[in-house]
């Protein structure tokens, strides 16, 4: 099921997420089932809960966009354990749709995080899975792509958000 993905201005968006408790049950099953699905649907390469309005630290990635079923990546209650350089490269969001811009990265990471079950693994990202990873792990804290810019272009898209509010068309 495609779910609805909240816009930027709903404070879930700038909540931190909650800890995954329940392993292995069904309703994780389809919260991450039908996370991929939101995501493929709207091409994007990564999908955190709170953007689908569902408080807990819990987010989907791939960066392969569909292409690969490898690739796919389920992290829950995530932590960096390291992360190294850095990569300047432009990102976007889907609860922010319409707004690109460059944000400095750490180029490598690595992260331990649960899987459905409940398992702890350690998994390395670099280039875009790094971006990825830190985008969305972004997200159970809170944080927006909107916060790693300066406070001038930050200014200026949040008024072009807020004109597309008064317009109706930001929903
Ligand atoms: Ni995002």
């Amino acid at each position: 099921m495609v779910l609805r993905i909240v816009k930027y201005g709903d404070p879930v968006l700038e909540t931190k997420a909650a800890p995954v408790t329940q392993f292995g049950t069904p309703e994780l099953r389809s919260l991450v089932d039908n996370m991929f699905e939101t995501m493929y649907a709207n091409k994007g390469v990564g999908l955190a809960a709170p953007q689908v309005a569902v408080s807990q630290r819990l987010t989907v990635i791939d960066p392969s966009a569909g292409e690969d079923p490898n690739a796919k990546l389920v992290l829950i209650n995530p932590e960096f354990i390291v992360k190294e350089g850095a990569q300047v490269g432009e990102e976007g969001c889907l609860s922010i749709p319409g707004f690109r811009e460059d944000v400095k990265r750490a180029a490598k990471v690595r992260l331990r995080a649960q899987n459905v079950e409940g398992g702890t693994f350690e998994v390395d990202g670099e280039e875009l899975l790094a971006r990825a990873m830190q985008h969305e792990i972004d997200h159970l804290d809170g944080v927006l792509f909107l916060n790693h810019l300066s406070l001038l272009k930050r200014d200026l898209i949040r008024r072009k958000i807020r004109k597309l509010v008064k317009a109706g068309e930001w929903q």
